[in-house]
């Protein structure tokens, strides 16, 4: 890739594929490997930023153009989403935008809308602040957020749902977890800070730092020797509702890719037995090699959650996480088009599995065991409400600390946490 054209042009398909075909933002990551060039990190910066802003940049588009582009313009719309993104959300200068962006119509083959793409985005310079104050009229566009979950946000969280939207829109922070089986915690801040990564340490979670700027693990000290991982901090909070003892017997039944798994054993390595069960052989393969770096070991199962009779083999288990699949509306900050690819179908898809996965697990805990239940969403169905479900179904289990973290919050991700406990 060569020119600024280039890379608006391949930002453009790429987004168009997420948009139009449902790929995924996760899976653009990993084609993107991990060592970005100047190029490479402004086309991320493009397609990430214009999937954050998607909802905003498509009602702006929609009221700039004078008739709606048709399907097999995806990568033509897509191209002026970027270039809108770049006059508003990015330090390109202007007339450099516009260049660029009506340049890299030649690259996406549509040639003969030069004329239109300048003329959007030269428009849009001259009638910013109407459109400003039009937009304060349409929720979905001035959050840039879908309609059904501002619905849902709005009516469960009327005092902080502006909080949690802006914070969806912020750019995630690196927060990393100390591999403490391999260095100390103090030792490793000493080793980032002198290889220049300022940072700060989190005041209720020992493993957990913060950086200051977003780097690549490649430039982590130590991290191919499996000193340290990335994990939000709202995720390493796991392992400590856990309450992990020595010789005890633990189930990680969403396993894949393993962060929390991970987590589990650096916190306690002298556990009788870890399983890490994940329904997904690729995740799970994935959770292996991730445990290869950090040199630990757990009993790796394929297997149905909810479907114990075909991998439980009768011994009951003092622990078990259930960090089951969610709408995973809380780390839309880290994932933005989740905004995009989530529908209201989907969280009850999530709802149902993730009810059957806690009536199924259930009888797997050991009298006096506790399971946690966690999920990364901020939506009460898939929270509090479906833990009050499972409260009337199992009247003999006990809530003794249930806690809903918002995004943002201790700048960590949106995270629910319920601690549940089988009276002896
Ligand atoms: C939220 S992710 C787990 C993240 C993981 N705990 C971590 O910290 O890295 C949910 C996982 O549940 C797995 N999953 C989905 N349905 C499942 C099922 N029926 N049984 C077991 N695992 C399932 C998915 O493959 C996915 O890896």
């Amino acid at each position: 890739m060569n020119s600024g054209a280039d890379v608006r042009a391949a930002a453009a398909r790429q987004l168009a594929a997420v948009v139009q075909d449902g790929k995924s933002l996760a899976a653009l990551y990993q084609a993107w490997g991990g060592e970005p060039s100047r190029d490479l990190a402004l086309q991320r910066a493009l397609v990430t930023g214009a999937l954050r802003w998607h909802h905003r940049l498509q009602w702006q588009l929609g009221q700039l153009l004078s008739k709606p582009l048709q399907r097999k313009d995806a990568e033509l719309g897509a191209l002026m989403r970027i270039g809108l993104l770049q006059l508003q959300e990015m330090r390109v200068p202007d007339h450099a935008a516009v260049a660029a962006t009506v340049a890299a119509t030649a690259v996406i083959h549509r040639k003969h809308a030069r004329g239109l793409v300048n003329a959007v985005l030269r428009r849009f310079l001259r009638e910013r602040s109407l459109l400003d104050a039009q937009m304060v009229e349409v929720p979905e566009a001035y959050w840039s957020h879908p309609a059904w979950f501002l619905s849902i946000v709005q009516s469960e969280y009327p005092d902080s749902a502006s909080d949690i939207l802006a914070a969806n829109n912020e750019q995630a922070p690196m927060w990393l977890r100390v591999n403490t089986q391999r260095v100390s915690v103090d030792e490793y801040s000493a080793k980032l800070q002198s290889a220049g990564f300022t940072h700060t340490r989190d005041a209720e979670l020992a493993s957990a730092l913060l950086l200051d700027a977003a780097v690549t693990t490649a430039e982590l000290p130590g991290f191919a020797a499996g000193r340290v991982s990335l994990q939000d901090r709202a995720a390493q909070l796991a392992a400590q509702y856990l309450d992990l003892k020595p010789g005890q017997r633990v189930l990680d039944a969403c396993a894949a890719p393993g962060g929390k798994t991970a987590h589990i054993l650096e916190l306690c390595p002298n556990l009788e037995h870890l399983v890490a069960l994940d329904s997904d052989p690729e995740r799970l393969a994935t959770l292996g090699g991730h445990l290869q770096r950090l040199g630990l070991q757990a009993d790796l199962q394929h297997g149905d959650a909810a479907a114990t009779a075909d991998w439980w083999d009768g011994q009951a288990f003092d622990r078990i996480l259930l960090d089951a699949p969610c709408s995973a509306t809380g780390v839309i900050r880290r994932h933005p088009d989740i905004k995009l690819r989530r529908t209201l179908q989907d969280v009850q898809r999530c709802v149902g599995l993730q009810a059957s996965m806690l009536k199924a697990l259930w009888p797997l805990l050991a009298p006096g065991g506790r399971c946690v239940y966690a999920t990364c969403s901020v939506l009460r169905c898939e929270n509090q409400s479906q833990i009050d479900h499972f409260l009337q179904t199992e009247p003999a289990a006990v809530c003794v600390e249930a806690r809903q973290y918002l995004p943002g919050e201790a700048n960590g991700d949106g995270f629910y946490y319920a601690c549940l406990i089988k009276p002896g």
